[in-house]
């Protein structure tokens, strides 16, 4: 009998004892690891606070959720911006403007350049949907199912220059079925992000 995800960490939360995380979240379009961040702190499991959502698209939902929740959000367009380095110049002083300790990318479908990873040093994290360092970069459910492996998963690292190849965090494997879509398969995974991403900032800030 297959289950849902064949291997998670124990997530085992420490006591709450320490000031909040000041987070800052950057995502790009739906931000339901952005909302699964929120619940843990919300039910008191990740001892944190979001100052804010950055989001790069219009139409992004996360900003629909970050005003539910009461929280600032404010669209930075990549767009709008002549280079890369300009438009991470903008969001990096954003988020210092917030006062954030960690930068969280939650779907944030952008490369950092150097002006953002040496504004946070160490302090940004990244969800992607495999099990790194197999299927970096885009379509990696799409690239799993091609690939014919059995087992997929999420991975939660720290960002560097080298696009998903930074120091992993933690990880989580997800079986992939016979019938499998990149629709069934992404949301399968997605249930393993939602329980991974809050327990491993935890983790990473030395939290866990
Ligand atoms: C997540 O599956 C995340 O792993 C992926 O985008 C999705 C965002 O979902 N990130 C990447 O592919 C980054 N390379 P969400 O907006 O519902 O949180």
């Amino acid at each position: 009998m297959c289950s849902e995800a064949l291997i998670s960490p124990a997530l085992d939360w420490p006591a709450v004892r320490d000031l909040p995380l000041r987070l800052g979240i950057l995502a790009s379009g739906n931000g339901s690891n952005f909302a699964a961040i929120a619940q843990a702190i919300d039910q008191g499991q990740l001892c944190a606070q979001i100052q804010g959502v950055i989001y790069n698209n219009p139409q992004a939902r996360v900003a629909q959720r970050a005003a539910e929740r009461g929280l600032p959000s404010v669209l930075i367009n990549h767009r709008d911006f002549g280079g890369r380095e300009t438009f991470d110049a903008t969001v990096a002083a954003t988020l210092r403007g917030w006062d954030v300790d960690w930068v969280i990318m939650a779907g944030w479908m952008r490369c950092a350049t150097p002006v953002l990873l040496d504004a946070f040093p160490g302090h940004i994290l990244n969800i992607h949907p495999s099990l790194l360092p197999s299927f970096p970069g885009l379509h990696a459910v799409e690239q799993a199912l091609r690939a014919g492996v059995t087992i997929t998963g999420c991975t939660v690292h720290i960002v560097t220059l080298a696009v998903d190849q930074g120091p992993i965090i933690a990880q989580a494997a997800v079986p992939i079925f016979g019938g499998d879509t990149p629709d069934t398969l992404a949301r399968r995974i997605h249930t393993q992000e939602h329980q991974l991403y809050p327990w491993a900032i935890a983790l990473a800030a030395g939290r866990a």
